[in-house]
């Protein structure tokens, strides 16, 4: 790009948007919503365009990363798109041999097992961020006041998938290190707290408008193992952002007894999982924390007068919170029916302007 534009939460395009101006702890006046992993499998837009590219190449294509984000958006009218990437990219643009197995995951050629691993890996080189400076340029470009969400794995999650060479059930041999080598756990955690926060900055510079970090795995630890070694380097990965102002939502799955440690580390909002009411939630956060979520995705298949029952539920729950975000309470699972998340939004949007009377 030979001249930058000038940023979105500059310029005012997306400052009082749904979505940011709920961030910063106001109710808007329509609750905004959008879906984790809504750009995916569940569109058959998506399924054509990913036709002989692998998933990983397709992120680091700035043309078709960027597309692929704003398919969800046209199609269903969301208040916020989220960047086409992958948590593990990072992780690729700093060398590690990593591909993504479809209906798996990411997998690792080699494992990183010992501290002599850790020692080799390597920083990104700030060049090699440039496809995902492009893509997320030319998205923000296309999307007006609709604000880009730019996101990064948690530390944690990233060195689960490190040290597993694959995704696993309780993440096992990543808690085993953890405790037997408290030390290379630090430096490893470490370098993924940079390479994560290396690529939140990247998105921010280039126009995203909000970050959301990813700690999937977190409710595989204890209370205890999270605040102690886990936490203080999710809070290094958010300091990459520093001097930039843009919200963040931090969520994880299972996290519901670490949720106001994952709001501790400098967080806006938290995003809840599918476990928690979010009444419940709200209490367990002092009742100051914006909260996001948190529709069961189990429930999408369901009837739609159940479903709506179950948002509208969800609508009402969140008023307890200073603000609220809708979204599911984990990413859209491949075989959704599109036309159900479209029929959420309409629901949402029309109830949360009193339309609807529950
Ligand atoms: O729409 C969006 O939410 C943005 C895109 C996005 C993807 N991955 C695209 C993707 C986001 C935010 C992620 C984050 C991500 N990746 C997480 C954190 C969120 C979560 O789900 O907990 C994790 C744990 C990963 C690692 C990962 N990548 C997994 C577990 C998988 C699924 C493997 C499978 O096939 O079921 C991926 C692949 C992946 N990432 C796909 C997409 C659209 C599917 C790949 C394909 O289309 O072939």
């Amino acid at each position: 790009m030979s001249s930058p534009a000038s940023h979105p939460l500059d310029d005012g395009r997306t400052t009082s948007s749904a979505l940011i101006t709920a961030l910063r702890g106001q109710r808007p006046e329509r609750t905004p919503v959008w879906f984790m992993r809504q750009a995916g499998r569940s569109l058959p837009e998506y399924r054509a365009l990913r036709v002989g590219t692998s998933m990983l190449d397709a992120c680091l294509n700035p043309e078709l990363a960027s597309e692929i984000t704003l398919q969800p958006v046209r199609r269903h009218r969301v208040d916020a798109a989220v960047f086409f990437s992958d948590i593990v990219i990072p992780l690729r643009l700093a060398g590690v041999p990593v591909e993504i197995v479809a209906g798996r995951g990411p997998v690792l050629e080699t494992p990183i097992r010992t501290a002599s691993d850790i020692l080799r890996l390597r920083p990104i080189d700030p060049a090699a961020l440039d496809p995902i400076r492009e893509g997320v340029a030319r998205t923000v470009a296309e999307l007006d006041g609709t604000p880009l969400i730019g996101f990064a794995g948690a530390p944690f999650t990233l060195a689960s998938y490190l040290v597993e060479g694959g995704p696993s059930k309780d993440q096992q041999r990543a808690r085993s290190l953890m405790v037997s080598d408290p030390h290379a756990w630090a430096q490893l955690l470490n370098w993924c707290a940079d390479v994560s926060g290396a690529f939140l900055r990247a998105q921010v510079e280039a126009g995203a408008s909000a970050v959301q970090l990813f700690d999937s795995w977190v409710g595989s630890l204890s209370r205890h193992d999270y605040q102690r070694r886990v936490a203080p380097h999710s809070r290094r990965t958010l300091s990459a952002l520093r001097g930039l102002d843009v919200p963040i939502i931090h969520f994880g799955v299972g996290s519901g007894e670490v949720l106001d440690l994952m709001a501790g580390i400098g967080a806006d909002a938290v995003g809840v999982d599918w476990r928690i009411p979010l009444d419940e939630a709200s209490r367990r956060l002092g009742g100051n924390v914006v909260v996001q979520g948190n529709i069961d995705p189990a429930w999408l298949g369901a009837p739609w007068d159940k479903l709506q029952a179950h948002v509208l539920d969800v609508l009402e729950r969140g008023k307890s919170a200073p603000a609220h975000v809708v979204n599911l309470g984990h990413g859209v699972p491949p075989d959704t029916d599109p036309e159900v998340l479209t029929r959420i939004v309409g629901l949402v949007h029309e109830a949360s302007v009193g339309a609807l009377v529950a």
